[in-house]
């Protein structure tokens, strides 16, 4: 009986570790340098990703015309940059002192933040879906949740 009931229990977490999703485990930064590149890379993609959707924005907003295969290419690169997010996020910087607008919240409600992160995949992969079908009429509204992804992470863990 013991070893049915540790069985089913094992079973259950395994089943929990797969339908939660790929998930990465968070890690405390060593020590000071750690943290502070840890930080530098951070921000780094951080980067990356606005580099990628300024021009998206642009367009959304009529500042400058849509582009379809660019919207397709800074799509796929910023689902792309959502993949790579939680490595580049996980490593808790929170004891050193580093400049960074990360707040420490991330880490400690670390799952909400990767369903942060999911949102701003799913959005990207709508975004690719919606310019290969060539239909302008949808372009702008399939960016507006690309930007609301990034406005509901932001509100919650980054500093203004
Ligand atoms: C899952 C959470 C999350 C999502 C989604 C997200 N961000 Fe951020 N962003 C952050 C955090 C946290 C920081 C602060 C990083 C730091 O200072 O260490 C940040 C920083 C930034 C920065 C400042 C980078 C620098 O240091 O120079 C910009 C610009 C930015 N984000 C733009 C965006 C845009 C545009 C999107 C959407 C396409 C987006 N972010 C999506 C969490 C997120």
């Amino acid at each position: 009986m013991k070893q049915v009931l540790k069985t089913g229990l094992m079973a259950a977490i395994v089943m929990a570790g797969f339908t939660s999703g790929a998930t990465v485990a968070q890690e405390a930064a060593l020590n000071e340098k750690h943290a502070q590149a840890a930080t530098n890379f951070r921000q780094s993609l951080y980067k990356l990703v606005y580099s990628n959707m300024g021009p998206l924005g642009g367009m959304a907003k009529g500042k400058i015309p849509f582009d379809q295969d660019v919207i397709a290419t800074n799509a796929m690169r910023l689902e792309q940059l959502a993949d790579m997010m939680s490595d580049y996020v996980k490593v808790d910087t929170r004891k050193f002192d580093v400049d960074t607008e990360a707040k420490d919240e991330i880490w400690e409600n670390w799952s909400d933040f990767e369903s942060k992160i999911d949102s701003l995949k799913t959005a990207a992969a709508n975004l690719q879906a919606v310019a290969a079908t060539g239909d302008e009429s949808k372009y702008a509204k399939a960016i507006g949740q690309v930007g609301a992804s990034c406005k509901s992470c932001h509100d919650d863990y980054k500093v203004d």
